[in-house]
């Protein structure tokens, strides 16, 4: 066993403060998102856009991190293979949960809230903008379908590189975004002696009523 009982970090931060937090999370949000990537330019926050989302179908939740390609106060838009595990599970449930986990600037943002497909037009916006390498594996990766091997793999996205040769690569039917529209967001700020700042916003109609919880 390895017994990790002596592993702390201790936390600090500027306090997070309902006299100067705005009252749209959103707004919240695209400050912390900022901090975030000036820890990345400093070198200590290698993804502020990557997002743990749960999904839960049966009871059975699952997790897995996805990169926020966009957002607004509509909710927080990623892109993804419609086919895949997430996607089979949001057909059947859109209710989700999101996780930012900033660790190196002591923070968390969780939301909760349901998926929604993005229109077609806005996925294939964002398709044409990738690396072409990253449009050529969207159609050669059935996501989260077992292969026999790697060389499957490599196959498939070699018949891919043929069949679009000399053009240029369409965003296949089965990829896309979802939009998690949150109905609560959770702004949480490490603080000294576990003493941590958590803020939450729950949607109430158009504004947002907030509350202070206990770490
Ligand atoms: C940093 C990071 C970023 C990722 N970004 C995405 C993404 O934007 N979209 C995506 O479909 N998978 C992304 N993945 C892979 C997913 O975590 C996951 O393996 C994949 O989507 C299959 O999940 P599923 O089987 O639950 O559908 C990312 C993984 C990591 C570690």
């Amino acid at each position: 066993m390895q017994r990790l009982y002596g592993e702390r970090t201790e936390y600090k931060g500027e306090h997070l403060l309902e006299s100067t937090a705005p009252a749209d999370p959103f707004l919240l949000f695209d400050a912390w998102l900022a901090d975030a990537f000036i820890a990345k330019e400093r070198g200590v926050l290698p993804e502020p856009t990557a997002m743990v989302i749960a999904t839960c179908v049966d009871d059975q939740p699952s997790t897995r991190t996805v990169l926020l390609k966009s957002v607004s106060d509509e909710g927080f838009t990623f892109f993804t293979n419609y086919n895949s595990r997430k996607g089979s599970e949001l057909s059947r449930n859109r209710n989700v949960a999101l996780l930012f986990g900033w660790y190196p600037v002591h923070r968390q943002v969780r939301a909760e809230g349901t998926a929604e497909l993005v229109p077609r037009a806005e996925s294939e916006a964002y398709f044409a903008s990738r690396p072409r390498e990253s449009q050529l594996a969207a159609w050669a990766s059935e996501q989260s379908s077992t292969l026999a091997s790697l060389d499957e793999l490599s196959n498939a996205y070699a018949a891919a590189e043929r069949r679009f040769q000399g053009v240029s690569v369409p965003c296949p039917e089965h990829w896309g975004g979802y939009r998690v529209i949150p109905t609560m967001i959770e702004f949480w700020q490490g603080q000294p002696s576990r003493l941590h700042d958590r803020l939450l916003y729950r949607r109430a109609g158009l504004t947002w009523n907030r509350s202070r919880l206990a770490p």
